[in-house]
This record gives C-alpha cells, sequence and structure tokens, in this order.
C-alpha cells in the first residue's frame, strides 16, 4: 500500500521524475536510429563492400567511403576515382546535414572556344572523348574527406574492399557489354583502357574476369597516404604526363590546387515534408524546389485525374529546366538567384503561366537573359546511353548517405593515363560548349554554365533525403538529365505513402524545356492519358530504353520499420542487416 504522508511523497517524487527522464532518454535513442543497417546500391558486390565495413564497426560515412571505391572498380562504366560526385550527409547525433560537393573542375588552361572550331563550330566528340574531355576529379578527395571527417575506420580501412576486387578481378556482366560495346571507339583508343577492358580490341565474353591491379595500387597509394596519394607524386605525374602527351591540358597544379567544398543542401517543404537535396553546382536541388512549389502554388492539387496530373508535372519541368538552362552554374563563380527560384511568388507567376487545358510550346517561353537562341535539338540517338551511380546508405544510428558519383557518360572520356589504372570522367561537356548549344543529354546552358578555368560544370545529379513526420528516405538515381525528374517523382510517391520496392519500379516520364517532348518508359502513360496529353498539344516520345536506376532507403520510424530496394532496372542489390549478425539479402524486387 502506498504510504500518502509528504514525507514518503517526497522520497517517491525524484524517482519518478528520474524514471521519466530515463523513460525520455530511451525513446529518444530508440528513435535516433532504426537500429539497422540498410545499403541499395547498384552492384552486388559494392552493397558487400558496405556489410563488410559496417559490420568492422564503421558508420554508415565508412560505408560510402567503401562504396564510392568499390563501385568505381566493379561498375568501371559508371563512376571511379577518376570522376566526381555529391554526398548528401546526415549526422545522426547533432542532426548536421551537408552536401559534400566533389564535383570535378575546369584546369586552369579551359576556356569558352575549347571545343569550338576556327568558324565557331563545335567540334564533334572533343568534349566527350579522350582527355580533353576530362575535368580534375574530385573522387580522390572525397574518400579522405569521407574517412577523416566522419567515419570511424581508417581510409585503408573503407578502400580494403575495392583494393581486394580490382586485384582479384571480378567477372564481365551483361551491363558492362553493353555499354563497352557503345563505348569501344573510345575505349580503343588508348592503350591503357584497351587492355584492362578488351581483349585486343575487342569486347571480352560474358563471365570473362577483368582485373585491375594498377587500379589496385593507385587505391593502395591513396589508402596509404590519402588524397595526396592521388594529387601529388608519382600518380599525379603521370596522370599529368598521360593526359599531355594525348592531347590534354591538365596540369599538376590542377591536381595539387583541387579542393572540394562542403555546401549547405537545398531544403525544400512541401506538404509537410522536409526535403534536403543537392545545392549548386547540382541544377537538382533547385529544379526539385521549382517543380514543388509550382505544384504547392495550386494548392497541391491535380484532383484524381491522371491526364491533370501528368500535364501539370510537364509543365513544372519544363519551367525548371528553362530556368536551369538560364541562371544555374557553379555558385563559386557565377551569382545564382537562388532565393529566387525558390520563392512563392516566383512560383505563383509560373504556375498561373500554365494553361490547365493547353500545352505550352518551349519556344513561347522565352530565355530572356540569354543573348543566343537554343543551339539544335539533339536527336534520341545521341541520348543512347547514360551512366552515373547512385547508393544509399543509412547505419543503425540513423546515419545516412544519398550519393551520386559519375564519369559522365559510359567510361567517361573513355582514356586511362599510362600506368594509372584510373579512367578519366567527361564531365567537361556537361559545360555549355558554346551558347544554347546541346550537350550529350540534349540540356542546354549559357553564360551561367560556361567553360572557364576552375570552373564545375553543372550537374543534374539529385541526391536526396525525403523526411516527414513518421518516414525518412535516402534516394537518388543515374540518369542523365532525367535524373531531376526520376528523383521528383520517387519523392511525390513516398509522400503518397509508396514503399520502397514501390518508388524504385515506378514507370517515369520525362520533360527538359528542350527537346520539347514528354520522354516516357514503357507502361508510364496509358492509351487514354497519351491521347488526351497529345490533344492538349504535347509531342509524346515513347523511349525503348528504361529511365535510371534509382536505390531507396525508406526508414518507418513510426512502425519501426526498414525497407530497401534496388532497381529492377539494374543489376544492383539491397541489404537490410543487424549490427553483429549475418546480413539478410534482399536483391532488386
Ligand atoms: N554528368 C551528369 C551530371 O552530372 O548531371
Amino acid at each position: 500500500m502506498i504510504d500518502p504522508s509528504p514525507r514518503h511523497l517526497a522520497w517517491l517524487a525524484p524517482r519518478f521524475l528520474l524514471f521519466f527522464v530515463l523513460l525520455l532518454f530511451a525513446g529518444q535513442s530508440l528513435q535516433a536510429g532504426p537500429g539497422q543497417h540498410a545499403v541499395a546500391s547498384a552492384h552486388p558486390l559494392a552493397t558487400a563492400a558496405a556489410q563488410e565495413v559496417l559490420a568492422a564497426g564503421g558508420n554508415a560515412f565508412d560505408a560510402a567511403v567503401a562504396v564510392t571505391a568499390a563501385l568505381g572498380v566493379v561498375e568501371p562504366q559508371g563512376s571511379g576515382l577518376g570522376g566526381g560526385g555529391f554526398f548528401l550527409l546526415h549526422r545522426a547525433d547533432d542532426g548536421y546535414s551537408v552536401m559534400v560537393d566533389a564535383r570535378e573542375t575546369a584546369p586552369a588552361a579551359a576556356h569558352p572556344d575549347l571545343y569550338l572550331d576556327a568558324d565557331g563550330e563545335v567540334i564533334p566528340g572533343l568534349s566527350l572523348d579522350g582527355p580533353l574531355a576530362a575535368g580534375i576529379p574530385g573522387m580522390p578527395a572525397a574518400l579522405g574527406h569521407l574517412a577523416a571527417n566522419y567515419g570511424r575506420l581508417s581510409l585503408a580501412d573503407s578502400l580494403g574492399p575495392a583494393i581486394r576486387l580490382a586485384e582479384e578481378g571480378l567477372p564481365v556482366d551483361a551491363t558492362f557489354l553493353q555499354m563497352a560495346r557503345f563505348r569501344l571507339q573510345a575505349l580503343s583508343d588508348g592503350a591503357d583502357a584497351a587492355r584492362v577492358f578488351l581483349r585486343e580490341g575487342e569486347l571480352p565474353e560474358e563471365g570473362e574476369a577483368i582485373v585491375q591491379p594498377q587500379l589496385a595500387a593507385t587505391l593502395r597509394r591513396i589508402a596509404d597516404r590519402g588524397p595526396a596519394g592521388f594529387y601529388e607524386g608519382e600518380i599525379a605525374q603521370r596522370l599529368v604526363e598521360g593526359v599531355r602527351a594525348a592531347g590534354g591540358i591538365w596540369t599538376l597544379e590542377d591536381l595539387a590546387n583541387y579542393e572540394l567544398v562542403e555546401r549547405e543542401p537545398v531544403v525544400l517543404h512541401y506538404r509537410g515534408a522536409r526535403i534536403v537535396s543537392a545545392s549548386p553546382p547540382s541544377s537538382g536541388g533547385i529544379a526539385i524546389g521549382q517543380m514543388l512549389n509550382i505544384l504547392a502554388a495550386g494548392g497541391n492539387g491535380y484532383g484524381d485525374d491522371e491526364v491533370q496530373r501528368v500535364h501539370l508535372l510537364v509543365e513544372a519541368m519544363r519551367r525548371a529546366y528553362r530556368d536551369r538552362a538560364l541562371y544555374l552554374g557553379d555558385p563559386d563563380h557565377v551569382d545564382v538567384p537562388v532565393a529566387r527560384l525558390l520563392s512563392a511568388e516566383y512560383a505563383s507567376r509560373l504556375r498561373a503561366d500554365i494553361d490547365p487545358d493547353r500545352a505550352t510550346p518551349s519556344a513561347e517561353l522565352p530565355l530572356e537573359a540569354a543573348d543566343a537562341a537554343a543551339g539544335p535539338e539533339r536527336s534520341a540517338l545521341d541520348r543512347e546511353s547514360e551512366q552515373t551511380t547512385h547508393f544509399s546508405v543509412m547505419d543503425a544510428e540513423g546515419n545516412r548517405v544519398a550519393a551520386t558519383i559519375t564519369l559522365n557518360y559510359p567510361f567517361g572520356s573513355g582514356f586511362m593515363p599510362p600506368g594509372t589504372g584510373v579512367l578519366l570522367n567527361n564531365e567537361m561537356d556537361d559545360f555549355a560548349a558554346r551558347p544554347g548549344e546541346p550537350n550529350v543529354y540534349g540540356l542546354i546552358g549559357f553564360e551561367a554554365n560556361a567553360i572557364r578555368p576552375h570552373r564545375r560544370p553543372l550537374s543534374s545529379m539529385s541526391p536526396t533525403f525525403v523526411e516527414t513526420a513518421d518516414r525518412v528516405a535516402v534516394l537518388g538515381t543515374p540518369g542523365g538529365s532525367r535524373i531531376i525528374t526520376m528523383v521528383l517523382q520517387g519523392i511525390l510517391a513516398i509522400l503518397d505513402g509508396a514503399g520502397a520496392a514501390e518508388v524504385v519500379q515506378a514507370r517515369r516520364f520525362h520533360h527538359q524545356y528542350l527537346p520539347d517532348r514528354i520522354e516516357y518508359e514503357t507502361g508510364a502513360l496509358g492509351s487514354r492519358v497519351q491521347l488526351q496529353l497529345a490533344r492538349r498539344g504535347h509531342a509524346l516520345s515513347p523511349q525503348v530504353r528504361p529511365f535510371g536506376n534509382m536505390q531507396v532507403v525508406i526508414w518507418d520510424r513510426t512502425h519501426d520499420r526498414i525497407e530497401v530496394a534496388s532497381d529492377p532496372r539494374g543489376n544492383g542489390s539491397a541489404a537490410v542487416f543487424t549490427p553483429a549478425t549475418a546480413p539478410e539479402q534482399r536483391g532488386a524486387p
């Protein structure tokens, strides 16, 4: 029986207080992380590399180092040491979110006419194939930065799985072969890339082993010396000598002066959710923000009508990509009007300009700030392929990483400086080679994205977090210019309650202002929707090739559940596993 005397109450009260405080903290620590690790990446061996590092006591940031390095070995068409990317990080213990910008930079000798002939015409292929197409890589800096500033393990420990994969080799798969066939000429042009990836100038057989001892040696140097093992010393010397001997313009100073930048991500609010995405020099976060703001300007509504939903989304996409072309570029070199582009007033104006019943021809949306008209549209053939890769990680404590990383086109420039094992990017094609000139993805740009020394080319890569009252999602995808609209559709699906598998499986459509057409995957638009959209004046362009390779982790805090999914369009894998137990594999759905 409880003694109600004041003396007894005085004894009980502080103990009750302590009990409630402990309960509160216990609740918070339950909420801080999912208690399980979750990884989704574009290759099972990269997912396994993350698992290995997490099992060794690493956190999500160590796992990010392991996956990044492993993807560069096992999916060399998509990313690698010779490229760059954006890493969106969230640290659970203090709620800090940041974007690590490891985007490539233009060499000091780059200039606006770099890819033009004496008549000012763009020389075909010069910004795509060979070392003149390559920006100064940011990836080695990112690996070192993540390990030193956010990880728990040493850089050498987290690079271990990638070094092993490069030394032991791995069997060629169908995706590698498809992309190598597409880039056969570029890979054949240099002796080193051809020796690693081809067999006497021909494609290897499926299942044949690709072994990369020189890449392993370069990774070991980075493991031993940090990023200086790449940007200085013997490797830097070989990189610069190889690039210059083959017609490139890199210098040792370009490498030594490479600077990674930590940037504030773009933070958006839509339908009660907080959305964190990539800031410039990515166009992703701003374009996604503009599109969501346009939807919000009409009260978020498009009713249940699918035609109206697609029409409105397409008109929002058209306007966001028009502004991408005009205003976005490297924020360290150009004044990007972020606040204006993301303002509710601007979105209301854009929304008011949308005719609910008619497509707005892109030709009627002015390129006011540009001195030149847009160049010719790229044909669908030019956009036959796209690469880049994405992974999503969340550790048991709730640390998370969404990273989209790239060499740009499949196998980047196709050029490997002798004695390095490093395939170089062709990120310089993401600049506007000339005002209004479309790049390989058909994207146009003007002064804000003109080639200048040390500038970062504008990107579409959009690693993203979606945070609602009960769920946290980590997502992203490769896909060239379509990355932004794919991530937008992923965000909307998550806000509509979709699970990870549903998000990655959903069929996708896309509009990018120019070419003025809706591109869509088979099954994305039903026949009634296609007919109605055509009646509204939309040009429709069905695409044979699938869009993207999305990797998603969703933690449902309310139901204490974590879901992962790797896009069925790719060969990736996703896994959830409890710390210190054997991983439970979950392949593509
Ligand atoms: N290289 C593709 C992108 O950054 O958007």
